[in-house]
């Protein structure tokens, strides 16, 4: 692996989610299911979600258009955006290009996105690393947006609970004083275990040919075998980035988990015996925002005092592919 050469520093981050706001008990009225159920399970109360043609693009745009300006970069100076979305409302143009014009970046800066899910954002921080440590970029916007209320199957009580719509983004720059705010970051993906969740997307044959298979674009998630898989290899692998960050548990200020069950929350903390104040959880408001849960948990933990700045955080993520990872990142002052 090559050494990156630039440090990279974690300029500003935002966040964007819609105001409407579905409760539990509101799912009551679609199929048989209960608050407590839900609670319980998940540690969901409430999610947000898009309503008319409201959509990723606009949510993308609010985070992004916060990052930006916490940041204290031009729009003039963004020379990429890398957009990490798994539910956007097209696959093309990209979200990316859509949030590029909307901001009004201007010099044709290349853009594009990547399918990571619920792991998105820390793949994005990644392939910013590469391209900011190579000197081939310096300032880079990353976007996390998913708008999974218009992918999950309203009638299937067993999914569509879990989600919620939201963005996040971040800007980062080359660190001009040499300090990098990655300590460690890592990224994995098995996709021999890909259909434990999947989404297809439906089409035709030339109809000179044979047919193929009829498909629909829901959601399907075998949700045992996801949470299983999650809570035997995460824990060990968080390990092994706090160890590659040179550090141990103890040294680090927060735990900023991707929010998709509490109970999976809980079994990290336990992992790295940290107590409630070190963990940032905000799914009991939000639901499983996939690629933007972690920049929403990380903003709003700011803007609520529960995260203070000029401390660490280990990031970790994980979602359909599946892909995992983590990254153990400093928070400095001024970035939200
Ligand atoms: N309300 C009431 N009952 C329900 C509901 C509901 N909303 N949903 C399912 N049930 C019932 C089922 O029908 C089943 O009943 P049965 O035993 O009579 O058949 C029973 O509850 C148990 O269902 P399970 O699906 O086995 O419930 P489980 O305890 O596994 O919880 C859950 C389901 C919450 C989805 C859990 O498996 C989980 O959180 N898994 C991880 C999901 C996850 O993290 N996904 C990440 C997605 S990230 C991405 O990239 C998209």
């Amino acid at each position: 692996m090559t050494q990156n050469v630039k440090p990279i520093r974690i300029a500003g981050i935002g966040y964007g989610v819609p105001e409407t706001v579905i409760t539990n008990d509101d799912l009551t009225k679609l199929y048989d299911t209960s608050d407590e159920w839900i609670y319980t399970r998940t540690g969901i109360k409430e999610r947000r979600v898009v309503s008319g043609n409201e959509n990723a693009v606009d949510l993308g745009f609010a985070a992004a258009k916060m990052a930006v300006e916490n940041s204290g970069i031009n729009v003039e100076d963004i020379n990429c955006v890398i957009a990490a979305s798994s539910a956007p409302p097209q696959l093309y143009p990209a979200l990316s290009c859509n949030v590029q014009s909307r901001l009004g970046i201007p010099n044709y800066v290349p853009s594009f996105d990547l399918t990571a899910a619920c792991t998105g954002l820390i793949y994005a921080l990644q392939v910013a690393r590469g391209l900011i440590g190579a000197g081939i970029y310096k300032n880079i916007l990353l976007v996390a947006a998913d708008n999974n209320s218009r992918l999950v199957d309203w009638e299937d009580r067993s999914i569509s609970i879990l989600f919620g719509d939201g963005a996040g983004a971040m800007v980062v720059t080359e660190a001009e004083d040499g300090v990098d705010d990655i300590l460690s970051l890592d990224v994995r993906a098995d996709g021999s275990i890909g259909k434990y969740i999947y989404m297809n997307i439906p089409g035709n044959n030339c109809p000179l040919v044979e047919p193929c298979e009829q498909v629909d674009a829901k959601i399907h998630m075998s949700g045992r075998d996801v949470y299983k898989f999650v809570v035997t290899t995460l824990p060990k692998y968080i390990d092994k980035c706090i160890e590659d960050a040179g550090m141990v548990a103890s040294d680090i200020d927060y735990l900023i988990p991707h929010q998709a069950n509490q109970r999976i929350i809980e079994a990290l903390q336990q992992r790295l015996e940290y107590p409630d104040e070190k963990v940032v959880s905000n799914i009991k408001y939000y639901g499983n925002t996939s690629a933007a849960s972690i920049p929403i948990a990380l903003v709003e933990g700011v803007q609520q005092g529960k995260i203070k700045l000029g401390s660490t955080a280990i990031l970790c993520g994980f979602g359909a592919g599946m892909t995992w990872g983590a990254a153990v990142v400093r928070l400095r002052e001024g970035i939200c």
